[in-house]
């Protein structure tokens, strides 16, 4: 690949930038000033340093991230905040997009990668990803529902929904559950409550498949997936 475009990839600044810093003198592959920015390098094998300093050449990022209320899941939108508003310049460079979409109000485990393969595998309804959530429900969960979820609930628009596991944690007026769902259709789980004559009033996504919400994370914060987390995604990829 082309030494300016792993610089630039990598961070280190634009393409002009780059451009700059090898003028100046500052980048070295092998430990020889190279001032070509067209210069083909391999960044398995090749040592590339800005002002000594060697650059770790990665391709792909994993970011696990609990999403803030008030945030849209997309890279852009021309009137809302996304989240990737929330990523600090060191990762953003990247170009992660989310994995699957939570709504605006909801809360929770959002992946951000730039891994195409693995984002289609974990949002794949053939893949049978299970994602857990945790639900405030507006009035009481019942048995029935319980029984309505796992046979598959038919949407407003007559989708019948894949089996849905709900486990009702509490109920009162307003009841909390947790409901552990496939597929990821637009506003699935408020749909599904919606289908049985009941509101959600506070979503919160706890995990999808073996990738579990970080605890620690505060709301808007993110972090980079741990070496197993990782093993995990990349697991399902090779599955693929
Ligand atoms: N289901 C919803 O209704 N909303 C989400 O954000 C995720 C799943």
């Amino acid at each position: 690949m082309r030494l300016d475009k792993l610089l630039s990839n990598m961070g280190i600044g634009s393409r002009k930038d780059v451009k700059t810093l090898l003028k100046k003198k500052q980048v070295t592959v092998n430990g020889a000033v190279v001032k070509d920015n067209a210069m083909k390098v391999d960044p398995e094998s090749d040592e590339i340093a800005v002002n000594g300093e060697i650059i770790r050449y990665r391709k792909y990022i994993y970011l696990m991230m609990n999403k803030a209320p008030g945030y849209v899941s997309a890279t852009t939108d021309a009137r809302e905040k996304t989240v990737i508003d929330l990523l600090g310049e060191d990762v953003r460079h990247f170009n992660p997009f989310p994995v699957g979409r939570l709504d605006k109000d909801t809360e929770g485990l959002l992946l951000l990668t730039n891994d195409g393969d693995l984002a289609h595998q974990l949002v794949s309804p053939k893949k049978n990803v299970g994602k857990t959530y945790f639900a405030r429900i507006d009035g009481n969960v019942s048995e029935a529902d319980i029984r309505t979820f796992r046979e598959g609930v038919v949407l407003e628009d007559g989708y019948q929904a894949k089996p849905g596991e709900l486990v009702i944690l509490r109920n009162g007026e307003t009841s909390e559950i947790e409901v552990t769902i496939t597929e990821g259709k637009f506003h699935q789980v408020k749909r599904m409550f919606e289908a049985v004559g009941k509101k959600v009033i506070y979503l919160k996504r706890l995990s999808m498949g073996e990738l579990k919400l970080d605890n620690n994370l505060k709301l808007g914060n993110y972090r980079e997936l741990t070496e197993s987390e990782l093993a995990y995604c990349l697991s399902l990829k090779s599955e693929a």
